[in-house]
């Protein structure tokens, strides 16, 4: 059951009679009330009344009466709810008996294709590559627990003239000493060996050129050199998302190369439909309204003047191939901000050529960069991109030696397990609390910290309950009788309730730093619940009912990191 929602829809048929058609009450959290809603002060000039009218007709049109204690105007022309008690605690023993913790299944299950991580072959992954990784993974949790058919899409860099070189690289190396480099994750070191002989030695230059030709001709031996390759990144990958503890596997990979023989078609579709224009030899779309710092129309091209296709054509191929092969409704592309315009003249030039038609739609989920201390792109000491295992690495690391700082009594398998969960949970959560479209700063102290709007405060917050329990001895009964006298077990009511509506707005926006605010807020709502209600102390009755909003304040922040792909601990 979702308060907010409640009272809104409570609300609304009152405000459409009053305005004569539909409105959003715009219900919200209130600091004077438990909720209120602003809608009167936006409609007073549309219906030229003084606002505070229209909230008291709004009032006396709307049926509060078995919910709310009280219903009044205020201010300017707010209307402020106050929830009966009676009616909080009936909403909360419904929760306490329910699996999904008031988060219904989704009425509309659609197809949703969710493109993320998407690393490159013989390339290390960047911070970026974390970025998508991390964001996808809680992006497909959440609509998959929603009860969504989830397409994972790993859009793996696989395909193009850079193999021509790697595979030159490959055989100068021989392929036994390739394989122990590439599978130690010495992925950067490969490539720019490969990148410097090309630069420097116009023998080498003209063997890739073969080889290209030869990989887009089908050469066998050439294919199989790059199968191996791809293969050994693969697998390397597989390992990051391993100790990254994502839901990607060896069968979401569906890298470029997989639309290579679509292209040809994509474009002569394009052509057929009248939409293509030759442009210095290129052929190219002119989506109307992408213009140029000149005010010069921007083109997508699709097939180079060199007759070959590059990376657009091939979204162009793999969104084809989403809606139609794969009939997804919801199409998902979690690429940093860089890429947003490539992404907008895509989906353009996808809904002119009609492969991109309501219901179906796409989004860009487009997120900033991590930064190093000084505020600029991270790098490592020596300036280069950081690799990416060693920083999960080192996370883990700080996160097992801070756990064993705190209790040096702890076992090795304990402390290894709690550093995994605690430092891998950090860096994510770092990434998944802040508004995706921003930059953040790395920065261990704070992302490790026991306070603030971090993982390991709300890790905490769910070992300190479970521990109330382990001294219990008992687990909660989910039908006792809920009892709320105390300010601070009303708080912690209401803010349980909130859990379905946060989660409906995340499936909507995919803003998780909603759904990760959302946990915080319930964290220490439950601790200023938990330094003035004596748990085990209290009375019977009490001591049950307060179990009870325990165990269910537990439930919900496992269930909610768990979405973000965070994990829980026992103790910690
Ligand atoms: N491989 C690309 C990169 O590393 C990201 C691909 C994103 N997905 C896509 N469908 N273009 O930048």
């Amino acid at each position: 059951m979702d308060l907010e929602r409640l009272l809104s829809d409570r609300l609304a048929p009152a405000f459409a009679t009053v305005a004569g058609g539909p409105v959003d009450p715009l219900v919200r959290r209130s600091p004077r009330a438990d909720f209120q809603s602003d809608a009167a002060l936006a409609l007073a000039r549309r219906l030229g009344r003084p606002p505070r009218d229209i909230a008291a007709d709004v009032l006396r049109h709307a049926v509060l009466d078995d919910v709310c204690a009280s219903a009044e105007v205020s201010g300017p022309g707010f209307v402020n709810l106050t929830v009966a008690d009676g009616a909080l605690a009936r909403m909360v023993a419904a929760l306490a008996g329910d699996d999904r913790l008031g988060v219904p299944t989704t009425g509309t299950p659609e197809t949703v294709v969710v493109d993320y991580s998407a690393p490159n072959v013989a390339k290390e992954m960047h911070v970026g590559h974390l970025r998508s990784t991390v964001i996808g993974d809680a992006a497909v949790r959440l609509l998959d627990w929603l009860g969504h058919r989830v397409v994972r899409v790993n859009h793996l860099g696989d395909w193009g003239t850079p193999f021509g070189m790697l595979i030159e690289h490959l055989v100068d190396l021989g392929e036994a000493e390739a394989a122990d480099e590439l599978s130690m994750g010495d992925l950067d070191s490969f490539y720019k060996a490969a990148r410097g002989k090309f630069d420097a030695d116009e023998a080498f230059r003209e063997r890739s050129r073969r080889r290209v030709v030869a990989l887009q001709g089908g050469d066998e031996r050439t294919r199989r050199l790059w199968r191996l390759l791809v293969e050994l990144s693969e697998r390397y990958f597989l390992t990051v998302y391993d100790l990254l503890d994502v839901t990607l596997t060896g069968d979401d990979f569906r890298g470029e190369s997989a639309y290579d023989d679509m292209l040809a078609g994509v474009v002569a579709d394009l052509d057929g439909l009248g939409l293509l224009r030759a442009s210095d030899g290129a052929a190219c779309v002119f989506p109307p309204g992408f213009v140029g710092r000149d005010g010069e129309p921007l083109p997508l091209i699709v097939r180079k003047s060199d007759g070959g296709f590059g990376y657009p054509a091939t979204d162009l191929a793999a969104l084809r191939h989403r809606t139609g092969e794969l009939g997804a409704t919801r199409l998902l592309y979690v690429v940093g901000l860089p890429q947003r315009q490539h992404f907008a003249m895509v989906f353009a030039v996808a809904g002119a050529a009609g492969w991109l038609r309501p219901p179906a739609r796409a989004e860009h989920l487009g997120f900033g960069s991590i930064l190093g201390a000084d505020g600029r792109m991270l790098r490592s000491r020596a300036g280069e991109s950081v690799k990416l295992v060693g920083l999960l690495e080192e996370a883990v690391a700080r996160a097992t030696e801070l756990a064993l700082a705190k209790d040096p009594e702890l076992d090795a398998a304990t402390a290894a397990e709690i550093g995994r969960a605690v430092g891998i949970g950090a860096v994510k959560y770092a990434d998944l609390a802040t508004d995706r479209g921003k930059d953040y700063v790395l920065d261990w102290e704070r992302m490790l910290s026991l306070d603030g709007n971090t993982a390991p405060y709300l890790q905490y917050a769910y070992s300190r309950i479970r521990s109330v329990f382990r001294r219990a001895g008992t687990d909660a009964r989910p039908d006792a009788p809920v009892v709320l006298a105390e300010p601070a077990e009303r708080a912690l009511a209401v803010e349980l309730l909130g859990f379905a509506g946060v989660v409906a707005e995340v499936e909507r926006t995919l803003e998780f730093h909603h759904l990760a605010g959302y946990l915080h807020r319930l964290a220490t709502t439950f601790s200023a619940f938990y330094e003035r209600c004596p748990v085990l102390r209290a009375p019977d009755g009490l001591r049950e009912s307060r179990l009870l909003l325990a165990d269910l304040t537990a439930r919900t922040l496992r269930q909610g990191l768990h979405l973000l792909g965070i994990r829980t601990v026992e103790r910690m």
